[in-house]
């Protein structure tokens, strides 16, 4: 059996106050973490404080991005020494929005996800389609070629170990989930996927996250299907309240 992995993903919100509230709230409140992974992915500037007040508690925190290289003159980056220093556990790796606003491709994204195994975090790896791919029915390709780009030269264990987030990029913010049905589809393609380009072994063990628009209100259908291992939450992510209810759904 699969534990589930509930993750926030802040983004770019939250003032140090707001940041310190939440996790207030939620600390002593996420399930016991052999029932779900409760994850918050918060910026930079909050990682050491929030690590340190979420200690001993089944609450872990992730960073959204990373560079490769662990040291150097890469102005404005944050490497994965300094992350795993904070006691960072897990790190949001290629999502739509990093590809799409600070073109990383797939070569930085399968640079950063070994950069992630080396220095013992557990990378989220974001895969998905935008609408025009989906209408020119390219999705599973896409996705296919994303996920095997991104698990390049890793080893079959790693493999097993790593979190894919099955995102759709027309339904990141936009209200508009993809139906259970169409987000369990995709995650099936992917553990297929695994399975022929790792094995069998590793396609049971990895963890596929849905993620776009995802809510109290949908969370309980999406996590109920086969395929589907947890969800990367943005917008619903930033209420300790709507949090805790989508943790709970992931038990
Ligand atoms: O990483 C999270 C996703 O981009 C989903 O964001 O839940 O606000 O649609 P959203």
């Amino acid at each position: 059996m699969r534990k589930q992995v509930i993750a926030g993903n802040w983004k770019m919100n939250k003032t140090h106050r707001e940041a310190e509230d939440f996790i207030q709230t939620a600390k002593n409140e996420v399930p016991s973490a052999d029932q779900v992974e409760s994850v918050v992915c918060a910026p930079f500037p909050f990682l050491q404080k929030l690590v340190e007040e979420t200690e001993g508690t089944n609450l872990e925190i992730g960073a959204q991005n990373m560079h490769f290289e662990e040291s150097g003159a890469f102005t404005g980056e944050v490497s994965p020494v300094m992350l795993k220093e904070l006691g960072v556990k897990y790190v949001v790796l290629g999502h739509s929005e990093r590809r799409e606003i600070f073109k990383e491709t797939d070569e930085d994204v399968n640079k950063k996800v070994h950069a992630a195994f080396k220095h013992g975090l557990t990378p989220i790896i974001c895969v998905g389609e935008s609408l025009e791919q989906r209408e020119a029915d390219q999705t599973m390709d896409h996705v296919e070629s994303q996920v095997k780009k991104a698990l390049e030269g890793l080893t079959n264990e790693q493999c097993a170990q790593t979190i894919i987030a099955y995102e759709p990029i027309w339904a990141i913010g936009t209200g508009r989930t993809a139906t259970a049905e169409q987000a369990n589809e995709v995650c099936t393609h992917i553990r297929e996927v695994v399975s022929n380009f790792v094995n069998a072994d590793a396609a049971d063990a990895v963890r596929i996250q849905y993620g776009g628009s995802v809510k109290p209100a949908n969370v309980d259908e999406l996590l109920s299907q086969s395929d589907i291992d947890g969800a990367l939450v943005g917008g619903a992510s930033l209420e300790a309240d709507s949090f805790l209810k989508l943790v709970e759904a992931g038990k």
